[in-house]
């Protein structure tokens, strides 16, 4: 199974929700990188991409979106439409991110800072890397 996804728990009480999130505690990495992707529209794919080294966990925190998964040897694709489920995106694996809701906001941590020398951009180099 390409897909390893953590369910987050819930907080919160009759004033709203709260879900937290620690470092290397219920992320299972120290957290050196934040980003979020919104206002991607529907018809655009984006990703493209694996790392060498860089271990990362998507969030949809709102919207929806989906993404395919591919290690080389088998493609999963996934459904992001929960704010409490993260997908880990291990190192080497190509991710293409897609079907975005107008209101996605996809939240993304990382254990390394941003680098694109740890950036493989290229499929047919990635099917090299992954053999
Ligand atoms: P890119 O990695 O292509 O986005 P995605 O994987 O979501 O399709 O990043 C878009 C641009 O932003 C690209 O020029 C690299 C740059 N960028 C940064 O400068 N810092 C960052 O932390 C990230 C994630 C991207």
């Amino acid at each position: 199974m390409l897909i390893k996804k953590i369910d987050f728990p819930i907080l919160g009480d009759e004033r709203g929700s709260l879900i937290a999130l620690e470092n290397s505690q219920n992320i299972p990495f120290d957290v050196k990188w934040v980003y979020y992707i919104f206002g991607s529209k529907k018809d655009i794919r984006r990703g493209f991409h694996a790392h060498h080294k860089t271990n990362q966990l998507a969030i949809c925190i709102n919207g929806s979106c989906k993404f395919l998964m591919d290690d080389g040897k088998q493609v999963e694709n996934l459904t992001m439409n929960s704010k409490n489920i993260g997908l880990l995106i291990p190192p080497m694996v190509w991710h293409e991110m897609f079907d975005f809701s107008e209101d996605c906001i996809l939240l993304v941590l990382a254990d390394s800072l941003y680098d694109e020398a740890d950036y493989i951009r290229s499929y047919q180099e990635f099917t090299k890397f992954a053999q």
